[in-house]
Formats: structure tokens, C-alpha cells, sequence
């Protein structure tokens, strides 16, 4: 297989987490025989300080002509004064609206030798393996009117049935892929958008018979969130609830340095990054978590470019490295020896080297 990938490494450890998901997708590529063709574009305060955009047309172009598009982290101190035209996050925004990414995907899954790392009790986390499908390009956050005075607000909750039908159908597809189970996410006893959404997701679970499907009230997903989590598999949902949901997930595993997320669309483009920032506190220190940034580059193998095995290889030796106690600092012990980004890479590198 051949394919172009853009590669937008971004601000802060954006940069080095990025390099290092590269050269694991370069050893998958000699791996697997097949060809990937990285080429960098700017984006976010990096865009800025050389283009004055935080999404300039060159960045644009690249990934117009590439087939997934790789993103590490945007933003920083050094921009947070700047008008808001001239934010990082705005080149996140706008690249998200311009491809039409509506479906975005976080998978939270435990990770058995580091379920110390959650907050949450052991027999509570160790079966965890979930994946948040949220819409990401319609409701609350794009609603028209959207405005505000001294005295009064408003904001506009709109969906349509074509919106609502692609994401239901991404999610019983992926569902298929995983455990086979929906939960879809709403509140059906107040919104009249929700009565839509749960009503489409009725008539769609038509055409999946081997799918099992659940109506779950937003709140009380919330609260089973924390204290079942292994009842899940794919959660549907619209863009508030899951942009809430998800980052309640995030805390599952403990872990900003562990999540991968993936932005998609129906044809199979897709933009791919880690889900924490920039961490400017640790940038510059090549002690960064690359995990992240590398279990992205297998969710864009196996999202965008059908290749599962590949993807399962890189999940596999991820979990083996942790395995084998090897930690940046993010995750090391008081008394252990933390590996620097691209020590912990190296063993990556290593392990996808053994399994063949
Ligand atoms: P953050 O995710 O950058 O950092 C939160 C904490 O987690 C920090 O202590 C950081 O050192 C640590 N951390 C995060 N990722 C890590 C990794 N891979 N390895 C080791 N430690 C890690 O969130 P924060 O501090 O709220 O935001 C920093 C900047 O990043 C801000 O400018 C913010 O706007 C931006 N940001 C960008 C996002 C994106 O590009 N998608 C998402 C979230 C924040
Ligand atoms: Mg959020």
C-alpha cells in the first residue's frame, strides 16, 4: 500500500511526539512493505509566527492532496494575548469545519499494568475498553443564533436528520468492529433534537440486526461513566454531551499521555492527535509521553487506511513496553529510572522489530 500522510507536528511537545510517531510509522511501513509519504505543514502558534495564520492555505493544500493527516499539539503561553483570529486553537477549529470531520472517535481502554495510574478502583477500571463516538461539527457549539447581550443569551441547538444519520451509521459500523454494542447517548425526555436523534436511531438499528443497541439519558450515562464503565462499548452521542463525556472518560485510565483520538469522515479521511496539549510546563525536555501520538498513528492505520494488523502490531507492543515496566516520567515510579521520549520509542521500535 502507498499513502501520503501530512504531518502537523504544532507547538510545545507537539513537535517531539510527533517524531516520534513518525518513525513508528516509517518501522511499520518496512514492517508491512508498504510505502508512507510524510510531509510537514504548519499549524497553530508555529503557523502564526511564520505565516500569521494559525491555518495557512499551504497547510490546506498539503492535506488536501494527502490521504489521512497527522496532528500533534497546538498552543502555548506565547500566544495567549493574541486576538482571538490569531489563536493556535483556531487552526484546530477551522481544519476540523473545513474537512467536514464530523465523526470523532476516543477510544478509552484500560491498560493492565498501569491501572494504578486511575483514580478510580481497580475492579472498577480493569475491564474497560470503550470507544466515544461524538459529532463533532453540528449542534450547541455551531447554532445559529448564537449571541449574547448584558441581559440576555443565546445559543441554538440544531441538528438534522442527515447530520444525526451519519454519525449513527459511523457508530453501529465501528460498533461492528468492536464488541457489537451501541449505547447511544441523549436526552430524549427534554431536547426535541434528541427525540430526533433517538427516533434515527431507531429506524437505523434496522440495518444492523447484529448489533445490540441501548437509549441512555445523558446524565445517568454520566454516572455510569464512573462507576460501570465496562458496560460499554461504542457511545453515540451529539457534540455537548460528548465533549463532556469524553473528557470524563479521559480520567479512566489515569493518563493524558495514553489517549489517542481520531477526527473522521465518511470517505475515510481523517485527522488524527493525541487528545492532551501542548504541555508547555514539560516542553523543550524530551521527557514527554509519546504513547498518544504513537496509538494515533495506529488509529489512522486502522481508520483510514483498513490496515488492522498493523494497528493491533502497535497496540500490542505499547502494552508490552508497559509490560515490561518501562515508563516516561509522566507514568515512572518514585524509584524508577524514567526513559526520555525517545528512549521509550527506541523500545517500541525494538518490540515491533521482535514480534516478526
Ligand atoms: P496539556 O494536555 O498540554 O497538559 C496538561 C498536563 O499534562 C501538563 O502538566 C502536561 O505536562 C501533562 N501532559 C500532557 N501531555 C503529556 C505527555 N504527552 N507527556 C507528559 N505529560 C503530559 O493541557 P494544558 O496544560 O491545559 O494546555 C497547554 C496548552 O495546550 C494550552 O495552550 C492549550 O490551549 C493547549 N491545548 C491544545 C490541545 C490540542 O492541541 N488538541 C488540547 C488541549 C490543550
Ligand atoms: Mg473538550
Amino acid at each position: 500500500m502507498e499513502k501520503r500522510v501530512a504531518v502537523l507536528p504544532g507547538d510545545g511537545i507537539g513537535p517531539e511526539v510527533m517524531a516520534e510517531a513518525v518513525r513508528v510509522l516509517e518501522v511499520v511501513g518496512r514492517r508491512f512493505n508498504h510505502t508512507f509519504h510524510t510531509e510537514y505543514g504548519l499549524i497553530g502558534g508555529a503557523a502564526i509566527d511564520e505565516k500569521n495564520n494559525p491555518l495557512p492555505k499551504e497547510t490546506i493544500e498539503l492535506c488536501e492532496s494527502s490521504d489521512a493527516i497527522l496532528l500533534g499539539a497546538v498552543g502555548g503561553p506565547k500566544w495567549d494575548q493574541n486576538p482571538s483570529e490569531l489563536r493556535p486553537e483556531k487552526g484546530l477549529l477551522a481544519i476540523r469545519k473545513h474537512f467536514d470531520l464530523f465523526a470523532n472517535l476516543r477510544p478509552v481502554a484500560a491498560v493492565p499494568s498501569l491501572i494504578h495510574a486511575s483514580p478510580l478502583k481497580e475492579e472498577i477500571v480493569k475491564e474497560v475498553d470503550m470507544l466515544i463516538v461524538r459529532e463533532l461539527t453540528g449542534g450547541l457549539y455551531f447554532g445559529k443564533p448564537s449571541r449574547h447581550t448584558d441581559q440576555s443569551a443565546v445559543d441554538t441547538l440544531v441538528y438534522t436528520r442527515e447530520e444525526i444519520e451519519r454519525i449513527v451509521d459511523k457508530g453501529f459500523e465501528l460498533a461492528r468492529l468492536r464488541k457489537g454494542k451501541v449505547t447511544s447517548v441523549d436526552k430524549a425526555n427534554v431536547l426535541e433534537s434528541s427525540k430526533l436523534w433517538r427516533k434515527i436511531v431507531e429506524e437505523k438499528k434496522v440495518d444492523y440486526p447484529d448489533i445490540e443497541v441501548e437509549h441512555q439519558l445523558v446524565d445517568s450515562a454520566a454516572m455510569k461513566l464512573i462507576t460501570n464503565p465496562s458496560v460499554f462499548d461504542v457511545i453515540i452521542t451529539e457534540n455537548m454531551f460528548g465533549d463532556i463525556l469524553s473528557d470524563e472518560a479521559s480520567v479512566i485510565t489515569g493518563s493524558l499521555g495514553l489517549l489517542p483520538s481520531a477526527s473522521v469522515r465518511s470517505d475515510g479521511l481523517g485527522l488524527y492527535e493525541p487528545v492532551h496539549g501542548s504541555a508547555p510546563d514539560v516542553a523543550g525536555q524530551g521527557v514527554a509521553n509519546p504513547a498518544a501520538a504513537i496509538l494515533s498513528v495506529a488509529m489512522m492505520l486502522k481508520y483510514s487506511f483498513g490496515l488492522e494488523t498493523e494497528a493491533a502490531a502497535v497496540e500490542k507492543a505499547v502494552n508490552t513496553v508497559f509490560e515490561e515496566g518501562h515508563f516516561t516520567a509522566d507514568l515512572a515510579g518514585k524509584d524508577q529510572r524514567a526513559l526520555s521520549t525517545k528512549e521509550w520509542t527506541d523500545k517500541i521500535v525494538d518490540e515491533l522489530d521482535l514480534q516478526f
